[in-house]
């Protein structure tokens, strides 16, 4: 029998949406153990979080997100607000016993980080980090080649993240979308924002992150706030950085939002002795494979359109030919938290995942200030 759980969400932007989506969608695609009920969701301005909360079919709207957490009848809290506010939810809703899913990057810095992922596993409830396209099939996929053995020793892991919005000057620092531009709420530049979605991926098809060497900018460092005044850019525009794996590979990763024309090439190649296989979002639904294990004469990338019933989460979706895209990877994530909750295991990535993330990017900040090689702080168990 399907068991229900009361959802509270916070934050109704660009992730409220994609969130409230895969919790109307989960059940309609897959055959999960649980139901989300979209019981109460918060904003900061009331006039906008109750238009959200009908639009989205949300129970209730509230503009406090404490009184979600201090809900009884609230299972599992669901952070989509800005990075600076992680830490504050997840402390409360970890004190009141919820399960939390938390928007990625995990956290403004590691200390907080290293404060959440301990409140989490003191309370023992279940606990997800959104890095979603471990769910984009084709990067699953990708994994199960790996995993396979067919790209052999792996020699090189190649990561782009590339976009192009703040480019003009115009681009204001603040508000909604833009607190990326502002350091005391993102925390970090694209490489909390993006790279950061290139070390998840990478840790978890190559491994962990032995060390790494980093070089950032910033190309614009006077902008102005929504309200006309003048704001100092305290955030890496770019981030470029060399990583050396624990299984001896090299990596190469560059996140930017200054990559004219690039609007969100989220890309890696890994070369490996037998193998190599590239993947690009901006066309997520296939996959390039290299097997030097072919016969000599008929060697040859080829492209794999992922939408066959035997690839990853696929057989839940359309017929194959059909694509999927963006929103599905949510559902694919939620799904695989709710199964992996009726089992007891951990739905990866959790916060002991995101943590090891965070670890690295913030190595990779200390790198580019201080110019040097930087090993990721050692976690404790
Ligand atoms: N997984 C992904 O690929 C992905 C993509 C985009 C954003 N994110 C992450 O999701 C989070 C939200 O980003 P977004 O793009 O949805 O931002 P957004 O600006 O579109 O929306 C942020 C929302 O948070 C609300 N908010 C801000 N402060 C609040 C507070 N104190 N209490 C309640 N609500 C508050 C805002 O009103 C808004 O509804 C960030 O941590 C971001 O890094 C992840």
């Amino acid at each position: 029998m399907i068991r229900t759980l009361n959802v509270g969400m916070i934050g109704h932007g660009f992730m409220g949406r994609a969130h409230s989506n895969a919790y109307h969608r989960v059940n309609q695609f897959f055959n999960v153990p649980f139901q989300p009920v979209l019981k109460s969701v918060a904003g900061r301005v009331k006039d906008t979080t109750e238009a959200f909360a009908r639009r989205w079919s949300w129970e209730r709207a509230e503009t406090d997100w404490r009184r979600i957490v201090e809900a009884p009848e609230v299972d599992i809290v669901d952070v989509c607000s800005p990075n600076n506010t992680h830490c504050e939810i997840v402390l409360a809703a970890a004190a009141a016993g919820k399960m939390i899913l938390c928007e990625k990057p995990l956290a403004i810095n590691l200390d907080e980080g290293c404060q959440m992922t301990a409140a989490v596993e003191r309370s023992g409830k279940a606990n997800m980090v959104w890095f979603n396209y471990r769910r984009v099939p084709a990067i699953s996929l990708a994994k199960q080649i790996i995993e396979e053995g067919r790209l052999g020793r792996v020699f090189h892991y190649r990561a782009t993240y590339l976009q192009d919005w703040t480019i003009s000057p115009g681009v204001p620092v603040g508000g909604p979308a833009t607190w990326r531009l502002e350091k005391a709420v993102a925390g970090a530049g694209v490489s909390g924002d993006l790279a950061a979605h290139n070390i998840d991926t990478a840790i978890w098809l190559n491994g962990p992150v032995a060390r790494v060497n980093a070089m950032t900018e910033i190309f614009i460092r006077e902008r102005f706030r929504r309200d006309g005044s003048p704001a100092r850019v305290e955030i890496e525009d770019v981030c470029s950085f060399l990583a050396r794996f624990e299984n001896g590979s090299n990596g190469t990763f560059e996140a930017t939002r200054y990559a004219r024309g690039r609007k969100n090439k989220n890309s890696f190649e890994i070369n490996g002795e037998k193998g190599s296989i590239y993947f690009d979002l901006e066309n997520m639904h296939q996959l390039q494979y290299f097997s030097h294990e072919d016969l000599p004469h008929l060697q040859g990338w080829r492209t794999i359109l992922v939408t066959g019933v035997e690839h990853p989460y696929m057989a839940n979706w359309w017929v194959p030919g059909c694509v999927t895209g963006y929103e599905h990877t949510f559902v694919n994530a939620l799904a695989d938290f709710l199964n992996c909750l009726e089992k007891g295991e951990r739905a990866r990535p959790d916060f002991r995942d995101a943590l090891e993330t965070q670890a690295v990017t913030e190595a990779v900040l200390e790198s580019a200030q201080t110019e040097s090689w930087i090993t990721p702080a050692a976690l404790d168990p």
